[in-house]
């Protein structure tokens, strides 16, 4: 078996839902684990896109064998570059761990790199944010993107530690960070509700997510499939709400499926996710 340098979440219950249809557009493309999947189920043309211009070199890299069955375009999911009718979409939200992994993306308060976060890399930094926001307003990020309970205490910590200087890495976040909340033995790190918010609020994720679901459920022709893969609260409302919302949609999962728990024992990643999924409604032309 060749290396898959992240392993698809709930594979078996995407291709269960997509497998052997025509076009699917794959939202997340990353390094390609479910477009791959999909592949090999049957599924006649996969579109895959990715706001970061490494996970479609490196799908590219890994499905060319697929020919004409699979291409893939870097763009963001807010702007779906498909004007035909698509037969099944597929989000996978969030990062990939070939972005986690990558201490030079700045994305892990694990790895000693620049606080950087940015998918694309345009546009301002998670450092840039840390050293600019007003207090308030990093409070309010924390709070509302990262859940976390002690935000202003966080945030204080953080205008606290810019005023000797700027924070430019990683590490000196989650040290700033830790240093406010204490560290729990053997619980989460505990930067790590502050990274998610910092990655959330710099990616504008969930502007993203609201913004594309209408334009991708537009794209779906009748009997075409939406199918979700959440990791967090914020995300998972969004995709309920907006189900539920849709005139257009037939809900397939009244309550989100998750990971077995073989699965969920064997990759972390799947521990938190979410999956729920729609078909449209409509005659078949
Ligand atoms: C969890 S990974 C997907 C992994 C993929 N399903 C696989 O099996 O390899 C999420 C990917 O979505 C991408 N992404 C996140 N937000 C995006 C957006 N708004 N538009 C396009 N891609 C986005 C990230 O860059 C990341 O590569």
């Amino acid at each position: 078996m060749g290396s898959t340098p992240h392993e698809p979440v709930m594979v078996a219950e995407v291709t269960e839902l997509l497998g052997g249809r025509g076009l699917v557009l794959d939202l997340t493309l990353g390094a390609g684990g479910h477009a791959e999947a999909l592949l090999e189920a049957g599924v006649e043309r996969v579109v895959g896109l990715d706001r970061d211009p490494e996970a479609v070199r490196e799908a590219v890299r890994r499905l060319g064998r697929y020919g004409p069955r699979f291409a893939a375009v870097v763009a963001r999911f807010s702007r779906p570059p498909v004007r035909e009718g698509i037969d099944g979409a597929l989000y996978d939200l969030g990062v990939s761990s070939m972005q986690l992994d990558r201490a030079d993306r700045g994305f892990s308060y694990r790895l000693p790199g620049p606080l950087d976060m940015r998918m694309e890399g345009e546009g301002p930094s998670a450092a840039e944010l840390v050293n600019e926001a007003t207090e308030a307003e990093l409070a309010r990020i924390i709070a509302a993107y990262g859940e976390e309970p002690r935000a202003r205490r966080v945030a204080a910590a953080i205008v606290r530690a810019r005023r000797r200087g700027p924070i430019r890495t990683t590490e000196e976040l989650a040290r700033v960070v830790a240093g406010a909340l204490g560290a729990r033995r053997g619980g989460p790190h505990p930067a790590r509700r502050t990274f998610q918010a910092l990655r959330i609020a710099v990616n504008r994720e969930l502007e993203e997510l609201e913004t594309s679901l209408p334009r991708v459920v537009a794209l779906l022709a009748p009997g075409g499939r939406l199918v979700v893969i959440s990791y967090h609260s914020l995300e998972d409302r969004i995709v309920k709400r907006f189900l539920a919302g849709s005139p257009e949609l037939r809900v397939l999962t009244r309550k989100p499926r998750r990971p077995s728990e073989a699965e969920r024992a064997r990759n972390p990643r799947a521990r938190s996710a979410k999956l729920r999924a729609a078909e449209r409604l409509g005659e078949a032309a």
